[in-house]
């Protein structure tokens, strides 16, 4: 495995550093005297329109980065993902997120490690495909003979918030009368809210995990489990013995991971699981088996359109110039803002309710892969790596936290996200309510871009202290993404991008993006502290003073 370029050794790095010492943005200038910038550097990404215009970069600024990209090779560490290289070093694994979601006639075909990536990955779907009209027509039914009403989806990390996120995002789509619903968290809340008002018979869980040994995941599908075998034999649905148990779990599981002989252990059927590979991260696992309660809930078709997207993104990182490469280029204006400008953090605002999920999706697959110490090689980093990913949905952000982004001191580069088109076309009175909400999107990008002078706000009438408070330096970054509607194939487009610029700036940074070992020592201490918490005092013992305190204080306080 070739060892990572140290970015901050480049030719265009020390460019960037002197960009940054002469640094004076000013988008008001910049636009008066430019009226070009805004079709410059405006692109078209499949069905997406992305307007950096209102970046704080000038042509020289993008040039340099552009060498950047160059000289620290992320084209071909693209390709080298793309043709299933093990780029996943510490866990020697390829990275084939991609592959799942190539036509099934994808030419040439992709063979890795011997696997004929094309042919697994088309069965599977194929499968899901088949298993999902089952179910949506009522001939997969319950234990009684019940069409399912809702599939419960039990699972966390990528096997949750990325389902979680599309769901909320595409319900309009969900036509067959199911609903879908999510459990992740061990906090027993969860369960026991999510399944308060569901009837057993009616109900589907999917335990989805890849590695099927998540501790949240397998409690709550026990929790799950007895849940559906108390209901269904205080309704007299099912007599209380083994064979009848056996039978409820039968109709009522089904469960998507990597390690079917686990699922089988746990008294799944296989014939009713569904498989993925080693080489998909759990973050990068929405479009593979994992979306199974989507391809129930939206229809196959729909989970199809969904995976169409992310491929036309895939293409287009695959087959564009740098220059005109929009993951590249936002990948790389990110490490502008963070790496150069002292940026923390990263807004991402929705323009649409449909995408409250959205932010959260995005922490894992920004903060999970790229929030690292260590380069690829076993290297310390050279620079800072990750960003703080964070966002609501406006206008409700609006009214909350866009006021430090305004006026506050830091740097908080902002992606606003919008539609032409509204889900729910509704008029208050003869006002179009959508155009107002988009009147709001494009007022927020407009203000954080050129502000409000201190001659503007006198103008008004405003005197003394007053006019300081009233005046918005402007210059604060914004990238605004469009598109037509929110269909499954723009929302496939939506997260590929976010996947893109993601690696992008792990190439820049060195770093492995496909490993997460910084959640094991947490999940290890939780196996080590649980026996203390159930009384075995020698475990209480050898913890540290501030967490037997803290047992103490627990043991006090528990009824
Ligand atoms: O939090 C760590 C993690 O491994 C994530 O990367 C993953 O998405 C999540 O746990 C769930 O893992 P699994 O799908 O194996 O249950």
């Amino acid at each position: 495995m070739n060892s990572p370029i140290d970015a901050t050794t480049t030719a265009a790095w020390a460019e960037l550093e002197a960009h940054k010492k002469s640094f004076a943005p000013d988008l008001r200038g910049w636009f008066a005297t430019d009226p070009t910038r805004v079709e410059r550097l405006s692109f078209p990404l499949a069905d997406l329109h992305v307007d950096l215009s209102k970046n704080l970069v000038t042509d020289d600024i993008l040039a340099s980065l552009l060498r950047l990209a160059e000289q620290v090779g992320v084209a071909e560490r693209f390709r080298q993902m793309l043709a299933g290289v093990h780029i996943n070093t510490t866990e020697d694994r390829a990275v084939l997120h991609t592959a799942l979601r190539r036509p099934a006639d994808a030419s040439p075909e992709l063979v890795v490690d011997g696997q004929h990536v094309d042919h697994d990955v088309q069965e599977v779907l194929d499968r899901i495909a088949a298993f999902a009209d089952r179910v949506r027509s009522g001939d997969f039914a319950g234990v009684t003979g019940k069409k399912v009403a809702t599939v419960v989806n039990i699972g966390i990390g990528g096997s949750d918030l990325g389902p979680v996120m599309v769901y909320e995002a595409l319900k309009p789509y969900a036509d067959a009368g199911i609903e879908a619903r999510f459990i992740s968290n061990i906090d027993p809340t969860d369960l026991a809210q999510k399944t308060a008002d569901l009837d057993p018979e009616t109900t589907l869980f999917i335990v989805a995990s890849k590695t099927f040994t998540t501790l949240e995941t397998l409690t709550n599908a026990r929790l799950a489990r007895d849940w559906l075998w108390k209901g269904l034999i205080a309704a007299g649905a099912i007599a209380d013995d083994e064979q009848s148990k056996k039978d409820a779990v039968a109709h009522h599981f089904i469960a998507v991971s990597t390690a079917l002989d686990k699922v089988a252990a746990f008294g799944i059927d296989t014939d009713n699981a569904f498989g993925f590979w080693d080489w998909v991260g759990g973050r990068y696992s929405v479009d593979s088996a994992i979306g199974t309660s989507l391809a129930i809930a939206l229809g196959p078709e729909n989970f199809s359109e969904f995976l169409a997207g992310f491929h036309a993104v895939d293409e287009h990182v695959a087959s564009t110039p740098l220059e005109r490469n929009v993951p590249v280029l936002m990948g790389l204006l990110n490490v502008w803002y963070s790496n150069l400008l002292g940026a923390q953090s990263h807004a991402v605002l929705p323009y649409a309710q449909l995408l409250h999920r959205f932010p959260a999706y995005l922490q894992q697959l920004t903060m999970e892969s790229n929030g690292k110490s260590v380069r690829w090689d076993g290297s310390p980093v050279t620079t800072t790596t990750g960003e703080v990913f964070w966002g609501e949905p406006g206008t409700n952000g609006q009214h909350a936290f866009y006021q430090l982004i305004h006026q506050g001191t830091r740097l908080i580069p902002a992606d606003f996200i919008a539609f032409a088109n509204p889900a729910y076309p509704l008029k208050d009175g003869d006002r179009d309510v959508h155009g107002l909400f988009l009147a709001n999107f494009l007022a927020q990008t407009k203000a954080l871009a050129f502000g409000k002078t201190a001659e503007e706000v006198e103008a008004e009438g405003t005197t003394g202290a007053l006019v300081a408070a009233r005046t918005f330096a402007g210059n604060r970054p914004t990238t605004s993404i469009m598109a037509a509607a929110l269909t499954p194939r723009v929302l496939g487009e939506l997260i590929a991008l976010y996947e893109h610029i993601t690696f992008t700036q792990g190439v820049v940074w060195g770093i492995n993006s496909f490993d997460q070992w910084g959640v094991e020592l947490g999940k290890q201490l939780a196996l080590q502290i649980a026996p203390a918490i159930e009384g075995d005092e020698d475990a209480a013992a050898a913890q540290d003073a501030s967490t037997r305190a803290l047992l103490e204080y627990y043991r006090q306080h528990r009824d």
